[in-house]
Parts: C-alpha cells; structure tokens; sequence
C-alpha cells in the first residue's frame, strides 16, 4: 500500500527571519513514516521544517508553509491509498510577508492575519467520489479531555479516525517520545491507549489504517 504522511510543524513568514510557527518537532509523524516502511508500504513523507532525518526508504518532501503542505499533498494524494496529517499546520498566516528584514521602525505592534487553508477539508473537496477509495487518518492536539472536540473534528473533516492527544499531558504531544493518545471513529467511540513510545503508537496506527483499507476494499468488491 502507498502511504502518504504529513509531519512537523509550518512556518508562517513575516519576513525572512521571523515567522509564526509551533513547537512540533516532526517525531510522531517521522515515526508513522518509519512503522509504514517497516511493515512493507510505499511512503512519502511531507514534512515542515524539523530537525530529523528521513527514515530508511522514506521518499521526503520538504516544505516550509501550509500553503507549501497544501500543495505538496494535493500532487501526492492521487497516488496514495492512506492519509495520515500528523503535521501541526499553523491555522493562521501574516497577511502580508515583507521580501527583506523588517527594520524595528518599520515594524507595527499588531500583525493582521489571514486564515490557512485547512488542508483536510481541501482534500476532502478535491477527492469527491474517488474519497471512499482511500482512508484519511487526522490527528487532533488538544489541550485537556481530548475526545468531544476530536469526534467533531472526525466528523467535520470526513476522517476515518482521528488520533487525538492531550499535548498538556506527562509524557504526550510536542518533542516527547512517547505520547498519550485515543483512537476516535465518527460514531464518536473511543479507544484510550497507554502512554507509549511515539513507535508503538505509530505502529498500531499503521496497522488500524491497513485494517481499515483492506476491510473497505474487499467489502467494495461484493
Ligand atoms: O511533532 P511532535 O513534536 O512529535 O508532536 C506531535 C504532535 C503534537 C504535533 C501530533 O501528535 C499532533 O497532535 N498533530 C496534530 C496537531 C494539530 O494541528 O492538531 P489540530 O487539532 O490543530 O488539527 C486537526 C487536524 O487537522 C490535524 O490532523 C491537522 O494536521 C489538520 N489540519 C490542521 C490545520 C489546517 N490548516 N489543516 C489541516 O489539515
């Protein structure tokens, strides 16, 4: 099967040498491109600027800002038979970028900003009918009893799961490398996990999303 993975964070410019971001590492979505080469798939891996290096037999696509994500998901998708939007994609860009630095006397004391695109929801649209072929694995980052706004976030997005973790959690979320997860489905049932390394998750994600694919694709043929 041909996985396509997203990781890291984006990096929204002021000007080159300041810019909105977040404090994700890219260890988790690394990890899920790593579990899917190891059991066997094709793997491309979407990445915003992290400090890793690819896994073994991964092919990586190196991008800096949402709309750079958009766009590099929006070529791979076609190919792909699982999604799996590890990233952690700034909602939010600078409305405008400056070409050169910004001088502090040029620089005003509120920056306006402008929605991102949500990338889920533009591959969503951009699939149509073709969407039941594949199945779409997000990842919710929450602050807090995670699973209400991860169901909504399942349904919204038309996901098949969604992996949600409490980032304020011991051991869970941004640069850690273990984490603190639930399995969420759209009819809003919840499978809680153990704390575990940022590995194993990745591979029973893997595993749930080949689970998932085959059981749709046999079902289709009869
Ligand atoms: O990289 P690490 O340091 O290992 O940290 C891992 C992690 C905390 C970043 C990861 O486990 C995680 O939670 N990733 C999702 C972070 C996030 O952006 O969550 P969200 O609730 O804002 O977004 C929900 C889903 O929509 C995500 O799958 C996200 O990729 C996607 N999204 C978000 C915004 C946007 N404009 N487009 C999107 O597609």
């Amino acid at each position: 099967m041909r996985f396509l993975v997203t990781a890291g964070p984006t990096r929204e410019h002021i000007d080159p040498v300041r810019f909105l971001s977040n404090p994700s590492t890219g260890k988790m979505g690394f990890a899920v491109a790593r579990a899917a080469a190891k059991a066997g798939h094709e793997v491309v891996l979407v990445s915003g600027p992290v400090a890793l290096d690819a896994p073994r037999g991964v092919r990586r696509v190196d991008v800096v800002s949402a709309r750079d994500m958009l766009a590099a998901v929006l070529d791979e998708l076609p190919k792909a038979d699982v999604l799996v939007m590890t990233a952690a994609v700034a909602d939010w860009r600078p409305a405008r970028t400056a070409a050169k630095k910004l001088k502090k006397s040029e620089m005003k004391p509120v920056i306006e900003l402008v929605r991102n695109p949500d990338i889920l929801r533009t591959v969503r649209k951009s699939l149509g009918a073709s969407r039941a072929e594949k199945v779409i694995v997000g990842f919710a980052a929450e602050t807090g009893e995670p699973t209400a706004e991860a169901a909504r976030t399942c349904r919204e997005k038309g996901l098949d799961l969604v992996v949600a973790n409490d980032v304020t959690a011991k051991g869970a979320g941004f640069g850690t490398d273990t984490n603190v997860a639930s399995f969420v489905s759209p009819d809003g049932s919840v499978e809680r996990l153990p704390l575990m390394s940022k590995d194993a998750l990745a591979a029973r994600i893997v595993k749930r999303a080949v689970l998932w694919y085959t059981c749709r694709n046999t079902n289709s043929g009869t």
